[in-house]
């Protein structure tokens, strides 16, 4: 059976920059150094005026189908996911065909659209529908359109908005890949949680640093159950590990109790033991409370060991680059954590085909996911061809002034007019309401 997985990505960043330790953080009365130290984070991305998670999505795509020579008949499955959706009935994919059909010559309507809906994890929720069904043969010789896209705002004043964010990642499922293959392997780590939610609202209820908790032992949970599933998570088997990124911060936590974790039993544990001692194992200890100070105790050694630092540089720090200067993507994160570590890995001329990732995806509320994918061939051709370093750099620079009124206008609640602040060219916008309250976009030459 021929490989199935991702044969091409886009990346299409909102337009605006904010940046956080030049102008957020004064103005918010913060250390500029809790965000470029503490959060790993040093500016955000936002959308102008014109700009929302159609458009994001649509220009991603466009781009795309551009780049890979397809027209609108090849395309048999648009799925978005997204956690910022305006509608609750209409899917966005429906908007995002919609976009796509003002420019190619035929039409979508023999697709299936749909939404899905599982915070941060809905992505990569999404291109599992599409591997099935094209492993299914229900796909017709047809590809799979997944787009992650989202406006990560919070309300002002919440501490998670200093981890904003938007951007939209448009994923082309195929058989033969040029980038990625998907392994069977997977592991989930699931439970009813309520540590960030959006009941009827637009912006999050968000309990901070439980979230971060959250996040820590679903994904532990989601490695247990893919090494029960047959999955192999030896450090040495990956070339790079992508995780949902809220935040660099975050992915530095995970990634040393993933290591400790994976290195458990191996001969890299007896590697370094000799400088820091053996894990600490459970049944040496009286209480449970003694053993996880001990197990606290040899995580913080283990990351200051030269081993630890060697690791994370060449197999986590290149998954941070883009998320550093756009900020959260909710359903994108994850996505963009994989491009960014290949495209340091192209840059760097590391061999990487035949290699594996290990993809860690998280969704609050909570669910995390854990599988592995297999570096194609054509993964050189497909990466060189991103424009997203352009993108970021091309970015409007926004006063605090601006912000403000930036994140009125995307509010829900607010009607602010506000004149754009960049020109759009040769991309889609929003133009406006129509007559039954939804929104319409057009093409800009
Ligand atoms: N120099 C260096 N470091 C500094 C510093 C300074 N001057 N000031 C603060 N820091 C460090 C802090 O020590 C802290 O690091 P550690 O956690 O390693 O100790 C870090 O900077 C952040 O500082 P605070 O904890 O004081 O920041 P905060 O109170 O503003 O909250 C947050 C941080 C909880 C992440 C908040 O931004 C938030 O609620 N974010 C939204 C929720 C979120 O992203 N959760 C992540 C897991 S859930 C998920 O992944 C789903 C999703 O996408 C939302």
């Amino acid at each position: 059976m021929a490989e199935v997985g991702i044969d091409g990505i886009e990346i299409r960043t909102g337009k605006l920059k904010l940046d956080l330790a030049e102008t957020f953080a004064p103005a918010q009365g913060d250390d500029p150094e809790k965000f470029t130290k503490g959060l790993g984070l040093y500016t955000s991305s936002f959308p102008d005026v014109y700009e929302d998670i159609v458009t994001m999505a649509a220009n991603a795509s466009h781009r795309l189908l551009d780049r890979k020579d397809l027209s609108l008949e090849d395309i048999g499955r648009i799925d978005v996911a997204t956690e910022s959706a305006f509608d609750k009935s209409k899917p966005v994919s429906t908007y995002v065909a919609g976009c796509l059909e003002q420019v190619f010559e035929d039409d979508l309507h023999h697709a299936n659209k749909g939404e899905r809906k599982f915070a941060c994890v809905a992505g990569t929720q999404a291109l599992d529908d599409a591997y099935n069904w094209i492993r299914a043969g229900r796909n017709q010789g047809r590809k799979a359109l997944v787009i992650a896209t989202d406006t990560a705002l919070y309300e002002r004043d919440d501490p998670g908005e200093s981890t904003q964010g938007a951007g939209a990642v448009a994923m082309l499922i195929d058989e033969n890949p040029d980038l990625v293959a998907f392994s069977d392997a997977q592991g989930y780590g699931s439970a009813d949680e309520t540590d960030f939610l959006k009941p009827n609202q637009q912006f999050p209820s968000v309990d901070g640093k439980r979230s971060m908790q959250v996040y820590l032992a679903r994904m532990r949970e989601a490695m247990e159950d893919f090494e029960r599933n047959g999955g192999d998570t030896h450090p040495d088997n990956f070339a790079l590990i992508p995780f949902h990124t809220p935040f660099p911060g975050m992915v530095r936590r995970a990634a040393a109790l993933g290591f400790r974790h994976c290195i458990r039993g191996t001969e890299v544990e007896e590697e370094v033991a000799d400088e820091i001692g053996h894990q600490p194992r459970e049944e040496s200890f009286d209480s449970h409370d003694e053993f996880l100070e001990a197990q606290k105790e040899y995580t913080e050694t283990l990351t200051e060991t030269e081993m630890y630092s060697q690791w994370y540089a060449q197999t986590i720090e290149p998954t941070l680059a883009i998320s550093r200067y756009v900020g959260n993507w909710y359903t994108g994160s994850v996505h963009i954590a994989r491009a960014a570590g290949l495209q340091e890995a192209l840059e760097e001329g590391r061999d990487l085909t035949g290699r594996q990732l290990l993809v860690g995806s998280y969704g609050s509320g909570a669910q995390a996911e854990i599988h592995a994918e297999t570096i194609q061939p054509g993964w050189e051709d497909e990466l060189g061809q991103l424009n997203i370093d352009e993108q970021i750099e091309n970015r409007r620079d926004i006063s605090f002034d601006e912000y403000e009124q930036i994140h009125d206008v995307h509010n829900h609640a607010e009607s602010i007019e506000m004149d754009p602040l960049t020109t759009p060219e040769g991309e889609f916008v929003f133009d406006g309401w129509g007559r039954m309250g939804e929104r319409k976009y057009s093409y800009v030459e």
